[in-house]
Formats: structure tokens, sequence, C-alpha cells
């Protein structure tokens, strides 16, 4: 199937690990023009060349933090003078840590929300005007299932991920009639460092081992099996791609069937 996105602009964020670099890759791998960001500059420019090694991609990596804003300011503007304008654009950032409501720190919320919120108004402050010149577009946004679905022990994330997909439904309402079309991702249990992370954490809460907790999380999914970064990314192209062109304000979750609901 022709996605029809040869040489479109991918801006993806937080793209030197998991699913933020998957998704990248798999914006090169449709011959997009890429540009990347992460806070470590190492762990970019190896995230980078790895791609460049795959794909004969054109590549801008930047290290941006995307809580400062001003930071994201300069990166968008940094891609606009090397590619022209930006087509679409992913916002990720890492999850915020797993705790429970009386466990967070008022530091740990205004962290969860610059990092998990203020991150994707930053970059749809940026991008929106370049979109609208082109009458073209596409926002996506990686949150997770616990948008629809939430997460014991994951408070931050149940609650500050709620925001995003008001404001994705806002931006879809305002402005598809620029052709921008706004989506939302939800990851289910996705193996990357991230849910290590989160395995180390409810390990040394409960008392059983990390590999249990992996198993549990398989588990409980109909698919009965972690989530590859490489399936939440495929999705991501797609709702990116011309074949999905009348799709927006959605949320769509990849989560292997764990969500409940109908
Ligand atoms: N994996 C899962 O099972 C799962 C499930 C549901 C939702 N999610 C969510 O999906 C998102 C991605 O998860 P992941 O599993 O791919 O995480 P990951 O493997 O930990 O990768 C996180 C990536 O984000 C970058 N990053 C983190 N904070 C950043 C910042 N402030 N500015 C710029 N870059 C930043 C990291 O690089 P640097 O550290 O160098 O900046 C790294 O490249 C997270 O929000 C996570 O909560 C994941």
């Amino acid at each position: 199937m022709d996605l029809g996105l040869k040489n479109r602009v991918a801006l993806v964020t937080a793209s030197s690990q998991g699913i933020g670099f998957a998704t990248a890759e798999a914006f090169a791998a449709e011959g997009c023009r890429l540009a990347m960001c992460g806070r470590n500059e190492r762990t970019l420019a190896t995230a980078a060349e790895k791609i460049s090694k795959r794909w004969p991609a054109e590549i801008l990596a930047e290290v941006c933090d995307v809580t400062d804003s001003a930071a994201v300011s300069r990166f968008v503007a940094t891609t606009v003078t090397k590619f022209g304008t930006v087509d679409i654009c992913v916002t990720n950032a890492g999850g915020p840590p797993a705790k429970e409501f009386l466990a967070v720190s008022m530091e740990d919320w205004h962290r969860a929300i610059d990092a998990n919120f203020l991150s994707t108004v930053y970059f749809a402050r940026e991008v929106i005007p370049h979109m609208q010149r082109n009458r073209w577009g596409r926002i996506i946004t990686i949150t997770s299932i616990t948008t629809k679905q939430p997460v014991a022990d994951l408070v931050l994330s149940n609650a500050v991920r709620a925001a995003v997909v008001g404001l994705v439904k806002s931006l879809a309402n305002e402005f598809g009639k620029d052709g921008i079309l706004v989506n939302n991702v939800g990851p289910g249990f996705t193996a990357t460092d991230r849910l290590k992370e989160l395995a180390k954490a409810r390990s040394a809460a409960s008392g059983k081992s990390e590999d249990e907790m992996f198993a549990a999380w398989a588990a409980d999914a109909p698919l009965k099996r972690l989530g590859d970064p490489r399936e939440v990314a495929e999705t991501i192209v797609w709702l990116a791609s011309e074949r999905a062109s009348y799709v927006t304000g959605q949320t769509i979750l990849v989560d292997g069937g764990l969500y409940k609901g109908l």
C-alpha cells in the first residue's frame, strides 16, 4: 500500500529510544525527511546513526528537552530552516514515575504536566502555522492506555494524559478546516526501557520478581504478549498517511486488546 508519505517532513520528539525511536525509523522507512530529538546527545547521535545506516533518509538530530518551550521553538525553527516546513509532528516524552496518589509530590505533578501535557502544547503552537500554510498537517500524540483505562499506581499518567486527549479533540475541531488531522495513540504494555523501569518499581513494591511483572502484563492482554515498539510506530505512520485522511480527533490504543471496555 502506498502511504503517500515520501518526502514529507516528520518531526518525532523524544525519539532516541523506545517508541519514539521506532516511530522515527518507521517514517524514515517511508521516505520521510526526519527531525528527531532527545536530551542525551550521545544516545540521540547513536539513534540517528542507526537509522541512517538502514535507510537513505535525511535526518536532523537535535538535543531538545521537550519541557523547555524556548528549546522547542529553536528545534522547530532549525527543522524548518533545514527542510522548509513540518508536515507531521509526533509528540512524545518520557513517562511519569509509578506512584500512588499520596506518594506523589507537587514537584512530580508539575514535572508530569510539563513533560506529558505542556510539551504537546509547545510543539502544536510552533508547527500549526506551517501546516496551515500548506493546508496539510498531522499531529499525533503518544500517550498511554491510561487515557481510556486508569492503571493502578500511575495516577500521574491517568490524570495528566486526559488533558492531552482534551487538547487533541480541541485541535482536531479547530484546525480540521485547514487540512490538519490530530489524533492520539495510546500504547499498552510495550517492551521498552520505560517498561523495565515500571517493572522495577512494581517489583520493589510487591516483592515479586521483574519477570513475574512482565508475565502478568502479557497475560492480561488478549494477545498474551507485550507490544513491540514497532507495532505502535506502524499505527502512528498509518495515521500520518494519506490512507487515514478521514480520521481525526481519535484516540487509538495499540494495546493487544488490554483495554477492557467496549
Ligand atoms: N513502554 C510502555 O509500556 C508504555 C506504555 C504506555 C505508555 N507509554 C508512554 O509512551 C512514552 C514513550 O515510552 P517509551 O517506553 O518509549 O520510553 P523510553 O524507552 O523510556 O524512551 C523515552 C525516550 O524519550 C526521551 N525523553 C525523555 N524525556 C524527554 C524530554 N524531556 N525531552 C526530550 N526527550 C525526552 C528519552 O531520551 P533522553 O532520556 O535522552 O531524553 C528516550 O529517547 C512515555 O510517555 C511512556 O509513558 C509507554
